[in-house]
């Protein structure tokens, strides 16, 4: 028995022996996000619901995971955020599922599609149109607005192969940073045209890239090889110069994509959204077909300053496109669709940047104060009541002295403090003290729900 009790603490001593301090940190590339950022967040994503209602859109969620291989064919196997960003998931039901390696969804448009596919939604009325908020997840190199769990406010339309999808797609962009109150906003389009247009531009960059091979950054020399029109995306200095000389998409482009693009352009101007036209924009994801575009923050002379200076390239705030072949190529038939998705985490950076106000996040707003036993009694009941009637409403019930309690109050910055004592108890009213202005009233305990409803406009 004192052997068996020995060999017990001996293990709960083991067990239990002090760890080496360890600080524990954020993974690289991610962020926590604190409650006194939280007012930021809450506004962009109420107003992305709002906007999303507005247009037509309908909320979808799709799973944060799914199989690497719908990645891969949808997004493309050469593409950055497929050959190097994928987060692999490693999970105990890899042999069940018949060894289908998961991956940490890098973006919602191949969810999107599979769900489409997997519902057989093409029997539904079409088209339709969904919006999604969420986290994606890519494995890139952290820095400034680059983020391993990026959020993402996206909005795709199945099945309209009519220019006004694409054109409804931007303006609900566009709309959303007036509503956001951001300045600056900028679209820069392109047209990549259809699947045999692209294989014969990409031809042509090739034949005119060849001959300059060496002149190429070695990351560009392998895009030569695989993905030619990612050299259209480089950033350094030599391969920018050499772009400016190359074949540009729009003086190639077939009649239907012309007409295509210009049926969208026209629909842009209609709705008085300035954009420009960038031969440039290839966007970093293989499906794209016709219009693709990117959401920049437009240059300040500040930043022209910086950028003549040295400093990286301007980050987009969004970026999207139609993406014709999609849904066929996971399975399902063919079937038009374009899509947006907008990053929230940049877009709050540049919320702060150009100082755009939003509403305070709702806090406590009234703190019941009671004096003596009974009147602590009456401040549960009175509680119970304003919170039940959707007003946040604090109290203390393990503090005696209405000094105390105020001081609390006043912590918590409330609009009202509602004091009862023995008296008020007996007479079935309270004071009402306006903790901005000082002033005092007296008011009937049962009417505090509708007193304070009409006064917080609830
Ligand atoms: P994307 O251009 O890869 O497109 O991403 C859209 C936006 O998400 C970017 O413009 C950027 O604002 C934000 N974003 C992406 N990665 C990061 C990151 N690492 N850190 C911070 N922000 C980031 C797509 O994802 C396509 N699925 C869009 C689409 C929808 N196309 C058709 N439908």
């Amino acid at each position: 028995m004192k052997d068996q009790k020995t060999t017990s603490e001996n293990n709960f001593a083991q067990e239990f022996k002090p760890l080496k301090p360890v600080t524990f940190q954020t993974p690289r590339g991610t962020r926590d996000i604190l409650p006194e950022e939280q007012k930021y967040w809450q506004f962009v994503k109420t107003k992305a619901e709002q906007i999303a209602a507005v247009f037509g859109f309908k909320r979808i969620d799709v799973p944060t995971f799914e199989s690497a291989v719908l990645f891969n064919r949808g997004i493309g196997s050469q593409t950055d955020i497929v050959a190097k960003e994928l987060f692999y998931l490693s999970s105990k039901d890899d042999s069940k599922d018949g060894g289908d390696q998961l991956a940490l969804r890098p973006e919602f448009t191949a969810g999107i599609a599979r769900a489409y596919i997997e519902h057989g939604m093409h029997t539904l009325p079409q088209p339709l149109k969904f919006f999604s908020i969420g986290q994606i997840y890519r494995h890139e190199k952290p820095q400034k607005g680059r983020f391993r769990d990026p959020y993402q406010f996206n909005l795709e339309i199945i099945a309209d192969g009519s220019p006004k999808a694409d054109a409804w797609i931007i303006l609900a962009s566009w709309q959303y940073f007036v509503e956001l109150g951001l300045n600056n906003v900028e679209i820069q389009i392109n047209s990549l045209g259809d699947p045999s247009f692209q294989k014969s531009y990409q031809q042509k960059l090739r034949e005119y890239y060849l001959p300059l091979a060496d002149k190429l950054c070695p990351t560009c020399q392998v895009r030569l090889e695989k993905n030619v029109l990612r050299l259209l995306d480089c950033k350094e200095p030599n391969c920018v110069q050499l772009k400016e000389e190359a074949p540009q998409t729009l003086d190639h482009l077939d009649e239907a994509s012309k007409e295509h693009f210009m049926g969208v352009l026209s629909l842009l101007d209609s709705f008085g959204i300035t954009y420009s036209l960038n031969p440039f924009i290839v966007r970093g994801l293989d499906y794209y077909t016709h219009t693709a575009f990117e959401i920049m923050i437009g240059a300040s002379q500040q930043d022209e300053a910086k950028k003549e200076a040295g400093a990286k390239h301007q980050l987009a705030i969004g970026g999207g496109g139609r993406y014709n072949g999609l849904i066929e190529q996971l399975g399902g038939s063919p079937t038009p669709a374009v899509g947006v998705a907008l990053g929230l985490d940049r877009i709050i950076e540049e919320m702060k940047k150009q100082k755009v106000q939003v509403a305070h996040e709702a806090h406590t707003e009234i703190f019941i104060a009671g004096i003596g036993p009974k009147a602590m009694t009456r401040a549960k009941e009175v509680i119970l009541d304003l919170l039940r009637g959707g007003i946040a409403a604090e109290f203390s019930p393990d503090k005696n002295s209405i000094s105390s309690q105020l001081k609390i109050a006043d912590k918590l910055g409330v609009n009202y403090t509602v004091i009862i004592g023995e008296k008020e108890v007996k007479e079935n009213t309270c004071i009402i003290r306006d903790m901005k202005s000082g002033i005092q009233e007296d008011a009937k305990l049962d009417e505090l729900v509708s007193i304070f409803t009409e006064r917080l406009g609830k």
